[in-house]
């Protein structure tokens, strides 16, 4: 079953690097009905992730979008950003065994995909098998729980 919801759109964000990818990744999404908010960038011109990973972030924390899919190169960048968010919890993925485990055990609300290691087909696999997988919960809920710095 899927994590998309009627109600909120699904939040991307790229750099340069992930650009190409984001696009196709969201045709794709917009080709099943799913609505996207994208945050950018809008081109292959370089650029710093940082400028599109925190807006994304901050509307996945809000609630206006979930889940969120990111890319950059190798998609450490962009996760290192986003998990910089308390309410984040951005997953690196690049098979689609990681990405189910990131749902199952970890909650993930933003995929990170690594836009120069892997190629379209293999991301559309990894996207749809997160976004199909939904929380185990019970002993990894409380594991989660833990995840926030306190305050
Ligand atoms: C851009 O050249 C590259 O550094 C960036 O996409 C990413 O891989 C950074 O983590």
């Amino acid at each position: 079953m899927s994590i998309i919801t009627p109600e909120k759109c699904v939040g991307m964000c790229s750099d340069h690097a992930g650009f190409e990818l984001k696009n196709k990744l969201k045709a794709l999404l917009e080709s099943r009905g799913i609505k996207v908010k994208d945050f950018g960038t809008y081109s292959e011109e370089s650029c710093d992730y940082p400028d599109f990973a925190h807006p994304c972030a901050a509307a996945v924390e809000s609630g206006e979008c979930y889940p969120g899919i990111a890319m950059c190169g190798t998609g450490n960048g962009i996760a290192m950003t986003l998990n910089k968010h308390q309410g984040i919890r951005a997953a690196l993925c690049w098979t689609t065994d990681l990405a189910r485990l990131a749902r199952e055990h970890n909650d993930a609300n933003v995929l990170v995909l690594p836009a120069r290691f892997i190629d379209a087909a293999v991301a559309e696999g990894i996207m749809d098998t997160f976004l199909n997988t939904a929380f185990e919960g019970g002993r990894h809920e409380r594991r989660v729980a833990k995840i926030p710095m306190e305050s």
